[in-house]
């Protein structure tokens, strides 16, 4: 039963830059009372000017979690829309991987997710309404060689929200995917500076190395697909219109490359999606 002192307040992870930036400012100006929070709070000052309350959160740090949660349960009873945002992709070859930095992988885009799920819903069950959002990405239903990290991560984000959304529907909780294709953000910098170890090691990856670096970096400055992308504010429109929807989809792709891709990679057997990535990628060991 929804009660009639539902807080319907939002907390955004990973407000400094990008996709968190965005939607925090769209929300606040269509009128919602929006938490920004970044690991560096100084970093979203220009929020707090735009109608934010900013926070500093760090999505692998337990007792931050918890503070920011403590905080806005405080001031309004439950946080009331939860938009996972945090997020980046750790590139590469799968073998030259380490554990430690898959593991890192993981903290952020996954463990860190779970840990907010797990400390808004008592709050969301309590007056029977909440909207949990996870930003996956069209990279959690289909994968490019070089993202095996990151796109582990963002398939498991997809697991988890299937389950969970079967799970709180009858407390009066949504749960919603949103799976951006390509957004010129900070994101592609993160992604090949996530490399530098591995592009200053000679190795039998190398060669490979350098094409995922360069197809990353121009595939979001110039040519078909940078043009075929979006803008931040593209996928916080469609975050608004998920958090604002009585009954919200379960997945939101954002951009047309991006539902065209997915549709071309649900339609594919896998051998006919390799063939596709070797005219996009060299392939490691081939002579
Ligand atoms: N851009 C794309 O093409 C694309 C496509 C599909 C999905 N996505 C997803 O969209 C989300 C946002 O990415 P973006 O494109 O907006 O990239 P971005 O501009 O690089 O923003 C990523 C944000 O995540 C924050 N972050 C990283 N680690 C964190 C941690 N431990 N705790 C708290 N915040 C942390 C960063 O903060 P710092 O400034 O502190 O590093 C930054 O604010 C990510 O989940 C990403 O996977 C992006």
């Amino acid at each position: 039963m929804t009660n009639e002192a539902v807080s319907k307040v939002v907390l955004i992870t990973g407000c400094s830059s990008g996709i968190g930036a965005a939607t925090a400012i769209r929300l606040a100006t269509a009128g919602w009372t929006v938490y920004a929070t970044a690991r560096r709070v100084e970093s979203i000052a220009a929020l707090a000017e735009a109608g934010c309350r900013t926070m500093a959160l760090d999505v692998t740090d337990d007792a931050s979690m918890q503070h920011a949660v403590a905080t806005i349960e405080a001031e309004h009873g439950a946080v009331g829309v939860l938009i996972n945002n945090a997020g980046y992709s750790e590139s590469g070859s799968v073998e030259e991987l380490s554990s430690e930095r898959l593991r890192r992988q993981f903290e952020t885009n996954v463990f860190g997710v779970h840990r907010l799920i797990q400390l808004v819903l008592p709050g969301m069950r309590r007056q029977g309404w909440g909207k949990i959002v996870n930003l996956s990405s069209m990279g959690g239903r289909l994968t490019f060689p070089g993202g095996g990290a990151y796109h582990a991560s963002k398939y498991a984000l997809e697991a988890l929200s299937d389950a969970l959304r079967f799970e709180v529907k009858g407390f009066g909780i949504d749960v919603v995917l949103i799976e951006p294709g390509l957004i010129r953000t900070g994101f592609s910098q993160a992604a090949v500076g996530s490399m530098t170890t591995a592009l200053a090691k000679p190795g039998p990856y190398s060669a490979f190395n350098e094409a995922v670096a360069r197809n990353t970096k121009e595939a979001y400055e110039k040519g078909m697909f940078s043009k075929l992308g979006g803008g931040p504010d593209d996928v916080a429109r469609t975050i608004e219109r998920a958090v604002s929807a009585r009954r919200p989809k379960a997945r939101y792709p954002v951009t047309a490359s991006a539902r065209a891709l997915l549709m071309q990679r649900a339609m594919m057997p896998d051998w006919a999606w390799d063939a596709f990535l070797r005219t996009q990628f060299p392939q490691p060991g081939a002579a």
